[in-house]
């Protein structure tokens, strides 16, 4: 008998091509509605390998009904919507897609940067809304990246990534991470410095954890307010670090001039969310790794590991 699979969402078809082949595949083929947990609950009970994205959360209550799983892949890098722990106590193997989306997801942390601090979507509303009457000095004025100090909060692979491009615009880069990384320091230039002094000297702070009992509201308003009224916090990570009630304290009284936000803490984000209604912030909606060759290469991946999973063989990125 073939393995079953269930995928959560469509992928392109021509990566099912070798899965089909060896697996008896059920896809959840709706683009812009995430499964719901009760198909979701139904369809665990008797399949080999689950393929999941981000926006499904797997937890110990949906485990308990899966009675032959034994891979879950999932088509991100972060798994913070998996109980990990949970999973392999039941002897189920977890995989995630890490690696193939580092220079993506470093590009549009590094757009982000460029955005906030030029004040590209404010400045392009304002023309379109017919505001620009004549061009004055200190007119729609931003901040400096060439030569400004860079802080990244996780320096792993994306964290690195970003060193890169900030040496073409002569930043000083400084980093905190739960870990030192004297290799990263002496290979990319880079100096340790501990979170509040971070916070305290960068004109950038970009935060590259993953979600973690550890890093949930890592950056408060304590964080914040250590932050100078020019700096700018970027965050492509998850939503669940920053706190955004203290962040929209901090950026609608000028104590931090911008903030750059890929992620949030319930996504999608409510498009009545007061951090929406700032000027000085620029929204987007979680597209760190999405670019079409990126999202190929991630679900190729995804699918690698879920069928070395069903088949008893060794997935090529496991969690452990
Ligand atoms: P990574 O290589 O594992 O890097 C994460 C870094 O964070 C590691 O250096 C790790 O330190 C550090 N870290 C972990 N817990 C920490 C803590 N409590 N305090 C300080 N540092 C801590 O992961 P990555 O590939 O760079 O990805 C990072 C995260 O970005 C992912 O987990 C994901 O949530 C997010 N992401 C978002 C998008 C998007 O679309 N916006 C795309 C890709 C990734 P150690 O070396 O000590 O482990
Ligand atoms: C995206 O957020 C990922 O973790 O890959």
């Amino acid at each position: 008998m073939k393995p079953k699979v269930y995928i959560t969402r469509k992928v392109p078809i021509d990566l099912l091509k070798e899965l089909k082949a060896v697996c008896e595949v059920d896809v959840w083929e709706h683009d812009d509605i995430p499964v719901p947990r009760h198909v979701l609950e139904e369809k665990i009970v008797d399949i080999d390998g689950l393929f999941c994205l981000l926006t499904e959360t797997i937890d110990q209550s949906l485990l308990d009904k899966a009675n032959s799983l034994k891979i879950i892949s999932n088509m991100a890098v972060g798994y913070n919507n998996i109980d990990i722990e949970a999973a392999h106590k039941r002897g189920i193997t977890v995989t995630n897609t890490p690696g193939i989306l580092t220079e993506t997801t470093a590009d549009l942390t590094f757009a982000l940067l460029m955005a906030t601090s030029r004040r590209l979507v404010e400045s392009a509303e304002y023309l379109k809304k017919g505001e620009w009457k004549t061009w004055s000095p200190m007119q729609l004025t931003g901040q400096d990246v060439y030569g400004a100090t860079l802080g990244i909060i996780g320096m792993g692979r994306i964290g690195e990534a970003l060193v890169r491009r900030a040496k073409g615009f002569d930043m000083t880069c400084i980093y905190y991470n739960r870990s030192r990384k004297p290799q990263t320091e002496k290979e990319l230039g880079v100096a340790y410095a501990e979170l509040d002094d971070i916070l305290k000297g960068a004109d950038f702070i970009c935060i590259l954890t993953p979600y973690t009992n550890e890093t949930k509201n890592l950056i408060g308003e304590r964080e914040l307010s250590l932050m100078k009224s020019t700096s700018i916090l970027i965050n492509t990570a998850r939503g669940g670090i920053v706190d955004e009630i203290a962040l929209y304290e901090a950026l609608s009284t000028n104590k931090i001039w911008a903030a750059g936000l890929d992620v949030f803490e319930e996504e999608p984000v409510d498009p009545t969310h007061p951090l929406l209604s700032l000027p000085n912030v620029v929204a987007i909606p979680h597209i760190g790794s999405a670019t079409v060759n990126t999202r190929r290469k991630m679900a190729e991946l995804a699918i690698e590991n879920l069928l070395l999973g069903v088949t008893n063989q060794t997935p090529k990125s496991v969690v452990i």
